[in-house]
């Protein structure tokens, strides 16, 4: 005889942190929101989020200071998912942080990414991945990126999605600096004032990373929010991860986070160490580009 299958009790997800591999800005909504061109890279850092079966809903970060309301983004995507689905259900929602937090690694979408990918499966609602990201973008403009992830060219607000081949080998050290995080409203805000002389070439990327040319990618690489993040350790940031031999250095997303590209691990891992050495506050990451978005990583 069959066995019974046994509902899902818990499920743990990962949900990987983004790099902005170029940012541009090439216009304004009617909304107010800015018309990026961007390339994203999901990357090694990934928020944990366990989920348990409940009647109500509870969210949870341990150790973290970000504050588990009804504005958290993981709050938001639990609802929106059960709003959708009607189901009569709640869930126990764990969010163990791992990505800094107002960095433009999106770590916020990766925990709205994370409850959207993990609530599908843990109640077997088997919506696709154009249903969540369609709830998806209404959370955030990168949660659809976050549930897809990979290597895309990414355009409208951050919501229209062009997986790419993915980028070349290489490895990154990210440095969020401890002065602080950037609020991304504020960092558009001071773009609208002060515009930008940055405007990288994402087409150029594009072909880039399809030729498989990490020299062309890095020579590509570039953010139009970098000079109105307000992040003002940005400069010396990036100047120093060249000096210990990046081959680029930007900012992601609206910062305050700055990353270098490196073509192996010992030499991301070795310019880490230097500038951890040299900056005890900051958070210094090394991690490679990773395939995928948020995705189901245990059952029980
Ligand atoms: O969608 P998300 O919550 O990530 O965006 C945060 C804020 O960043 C928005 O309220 C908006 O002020 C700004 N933003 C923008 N244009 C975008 C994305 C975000 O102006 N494409």
């Amino acid at each position: 005889m069959p066995r019974p299958v046994l509902p899902l009790r818990e499920v743990t997800v990962l949900a990987p942190a983004k790099l902005n591999l170029s940012l541009d800005v090439t216009g304004r909504m009617p909304n107010g929101y800015h018309a990026l061109d961007m390339v994203m890279q999901t990357v090694g850092l990934y928020e944990r989020l366990v989920l348990r079966r409940s009647a109500g809903l509870h969210l949870r970060l341990p150790g973290s200071r970000v504050f588990a309301g009804e504005n958290n983004t993981a709050w938001k995507a639990a609802v929106s998912f059960l709003r959708y689905t009607g189901l009569l259900a709640g869930a126990d929602i764990t969010v163990y942080k791992e990505v800094p937090v107002r960095a433009g690694m999106a770590g916020g979408s990766a925990d709205a990414a994370g409850v959207l990918a993990g609530l599908n499966e843990l109640y077997g609602a088997r919506l696709s991945m154009s249903e969540l990201c369609a709830l998806g973008a209404q959370l955030g403009a990168d949660v659809p990126f976050a549930l897809l992830g990979g290597t895309c060219r990414v355009s409208g607000v951050g919501d229209v999605l062009k997986p790419l081949p993915p980028c070349p080998a290489c490895w990154f050290c990210i440095v969020m600096p401890a002065g602080g995080g950037v609020s991304t409203p504020e960092a558009f805000a001071r773009y609208d004032t002060l515009g930008s002389s940055l405007h990288p070439d994402c087409a150029a990327q594009e072909a880039a990373i399809r030729a498989g040319d990490l020299a062309g990618l890095c020579a590509a690489a570039g953010n139009a929010l970098e000079e109105c993040s307000g992040a003002s350790e940005t400069p010396a940031l990036k100047a120093r991860l060249r000096q210990l031999g990046a081959a680029a250095s930007l900012m992601t997303g609206s910062g305050a986070a700055v990353y270098g590209v490196f073509e192996t691990e010992a030499a991301a891992r070795a310019a880490a160490e230097t500038l951890s050495r040299e900056k005890p506050e900051a958070q210094v990451f090394c991690a490679p580009p990773v395939r995928g978005g948020a995705r189901v990583a245990g059952r029980r």
